[in-house]
């Protein structure tokens, strides 16, 4: 892709810092990972319910969402999904400068991808929450009745279905929807917050 030249990067005298300040909080994105229906969404929802009720400033960036709008010219070929996550990871980044806790939820498959997006952020702002839940469970759940079409061949390159899923080797949150219920995901996600002192 082509890079812009002559351009000059401008300062602002309101910083990331001066906002945390004003909110009386950090900022840091939350990415959510995990398969089609494992659960990213919903427990998204929650938690910025929780986080607005405690007093932190958000906001949501969802897979279906985006695609509807800033990313409605990517499909799910390995090289739209990658910009999809580099063109997510570059907003998460600007809101996280603008103060907000950040809630990504995109299946977001491949583990360089998502790295990418860590590498963009400061230390101590990127949170991957893995949503583990098995093919199985999901396909059992299968809330847009997108995995009885990939079975039937209807959609070509569905996550875990014909296209790989590459789990987190390392993240800072792991959620297991196959066991655990809405309220002990967001319950973890907020324990987690509140040990590594990003919530008081
Ligand atoms: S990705 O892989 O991160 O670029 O995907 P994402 O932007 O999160 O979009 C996932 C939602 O798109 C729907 N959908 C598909 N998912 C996976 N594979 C294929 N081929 C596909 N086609 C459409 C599906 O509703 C996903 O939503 P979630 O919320 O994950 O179920």
């Amino acid at each position: 892709m082509a890079q812009s030249k002559n351009i000059v990067w401008h300062d602002s005298k309101v910083t990331k810092e001066h906002r945390h300040e004003l909110n009386n909080h950090k900022s840091a994105v939350i990415w959510f990972t995990g398969l089609s229906g494992s659960g990213k969404s919903t427990i998204s929802v929650e938690l910025e319910k929780e986080l607005y009720n405690q007093g932190v400033r958000t906001y949501r960036l969802d897979g279906d969402n985006i695609r509807h709008g800033l990313n409605k010219n990517l499909g799910f070929s390995p090289e739209d999904r990658k910009e999809n996550i580099r063109r997510i990871g570059e907003v998460s980044k600007l809101m996280v400068e603008a103060g907000l806790f950040t809630l990504s939820a995109f299946i977001s498959p491949y583990r360089e991808d998502r790295n990418e997006v860590r590498e963009l952020m400061e230390d101590g702002e990127f949170i991957e929450v893995f949503v583990d839940a098995s093919v199985a469970t999901c396909e059992s759940r299968d809330p847009k009745g997108l995995y009885k079409k990939a079975r039937a061949g209807e959609i070509k390159g569905f996550t875990g279905i014909d296209a790989p899923y590459e789990a987190p080797i390392n993240p800072e949150v792991t959620v297991d929807t196959d066991q655990q219920s809405l309220e002990e995901s967001v319950e973890t996600i907020v324990k987690y917050l509140k040990a590594k002192g990003y919530l008081a």
